[in-house]
């Protein structure tokens, strides 16, 4: 070997195209889980990712999903691809869930809906639809605080953040003031995210009421409503409910687009499945929209996957499946509300003075316990109990066993 050949030896195990890549932090809700499994503590809990256990702490699989799969499977189905808005008897029912079978809109065919890859994908793919064509405003307005993966969908997507008040500390509660006030502020035509049900990660919703002066203020507005509507039925138990707050808008003439998730309602979290609605102007309108949709999935993904689709769609478009299915929505949706009671009764056992009352009134997967991060901190070191940052706890990991400690943990950092 010459000296070239040394020197060229040491430059290839020098350089790198990567050199430049900084390393990054881990997500804000799924790193939870990371830090979770590598703890050996036997009594560690992950309050982390909202992902529904039963009181066993087991990850739970609907009677009615295994039923259907059971189905599905006895078909003999081909694997062939979907069309690129995927499943069509998926898209449909997933509307019809959301809006309710008998909605003018969709029996005008006003509407459409594409499959997605779960509420994320959806998202996504509206934030990527919004940032092409909603050309008179690229401002997106989320509530304070959101989801923590809303942020950057519509970022990369290319649009610009903004905020309009929403959780009020002092209450744990809705800043109903804060939120009108600021929303009378937000520059017409711009797009504001709305939590359709269950807020994440507050699980403070508005009451009915509230919505109406919102829908009001912000027709005058002309803003542009993105509903994200990840946890219907799991919220209150009821499905219709949930959905009141979507069905309202539509109903005043809001054309609404609308991100729909079968992850938390229907337990297919690994499946990825959901759904992108745009409610437009008339039918033409929604061909219209339909044909650029497909325009932008094609280059992402191509077209959706299938099994979490016919999953769905076999269960509500099979009326037994259908009915089974809204009796385990609404055993899960209890489950959590007897957690929030328990957790309640056992910091007052504990000793606890606080005021906890939020932590029943707030609904769906979680509770914004109003833990200051040094708080949560300690709960990690200390107790091996894991959750995210802002104090949100995913109630669906409580169970009878283990709620016990969860309140001797909160009270012994509260005190
Ligand atoms: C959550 O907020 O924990 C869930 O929506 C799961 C996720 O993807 O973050």
């Amino acid at each position: 070997f010459g000296v070239h050949a040394i020197f060229f030896f040491f430059f290839l195990i020098l350089s790198s195209w990567w050199t430049e890549v900084q390393m990054g932090p881990p997500d804000p809700i799924l790193g939870v889980t990371e830090a979770f499994k590598r703890d050996t503590n036997p009594k560690k809990m992950n309050l982390g990712v909202g992902a529904y256990r039963d009181d066993q702490g087991k990850p739970f699989v609907l009677n009615c999903v295994r039923k259907a799969e059971a189905q599905i499977a006895a078909k003999k189905l081909d694997k062939e691809y979907l069309p690129i808005g995927g499943l069509a008897e998926f898209s449909k029912a997933c509307a019809q869930l959301a809006l309710g079978p008998d909605n003018a809109v969709l029996k005008s065919g006003r509407s459409i809906t594409v499959q997605t890859i779960s509420g994320t994908g959806s998202l996504r793919v509206g934030a990527n639809f919004v940032s092409r064509f909603h050309n008179v405003s690229q401002d997106v307005y989320l509530p304070k605080p959101s989801w923590g993966n809303h942020t950057p969908i519509f970022r990369d997507a290319g649009m610009q953040l903004k905020a309009y008040s929403y959780y009020d500390p002092k209450t744990c509660g809705f800043d109903f003031k804060g939120a009108l006030d600021d929303i009378s502020k937000i520059p017409e035509k711009s797009v504001i995210v709305l939590h359709a049900c269950a807020h994440n990660p507050t699980g403070v919703d508005p009451r009915p009421e509230q919505w109406k002066e919102m829908a009001a203020l912000i027709e005058k507005r002309n803003l542009l409503v993105f509903f994200d509507m990840a946890y219907q039925g799991f919220a209150s138990g009821d499905i219709d409910r949930d959905a009141w707050a979507v069905r309202y808008f539509i109903e005043q003439g809001h054309n609404v687009l609308l991100s729909q998730s079968f992850a938390k309602n229907m337990g297919l979290y690994g499946e990825r499945v959901g759904g992108f609605t745009v409610v437009c102007k008339d039918a033409e309108e929604a061909k219209r929209v339909e044909s650029q949709l497909k325009i932008l999935i094609r280059p992402i993904y191509s077209n959706p996957p299938m099994n979490g689709a016919r999953i769905a769609s076999t269960i509500l478009s099979t009326p037994e499946l259908c009915k089974e299915w809204l009796v385990e929505v609404k055993d899960m949706a209890d489950r959590i509300i007897k957690m929030r009671e328990m957790l309640v009764s056992n910091l007052k056992k504990e000793g606890s003075t606080h005021n906890w009352q939020h932590v029943t009134d707030q609904i769906g997967m979680f509770c914004f316990t109003g833990l200051k991060p040094e708080q949560v901190e300690r709960l990690i070191k200390e107790f091996s109990i894991y959750m995210t940052k802002d104090g949100r706890i995913s109630v669906a990991g409580v169970t009878s066993a283990n709620v016990g400690y969860l309140a001797h943990a909160i009270h012994a950092v509260t005190k």
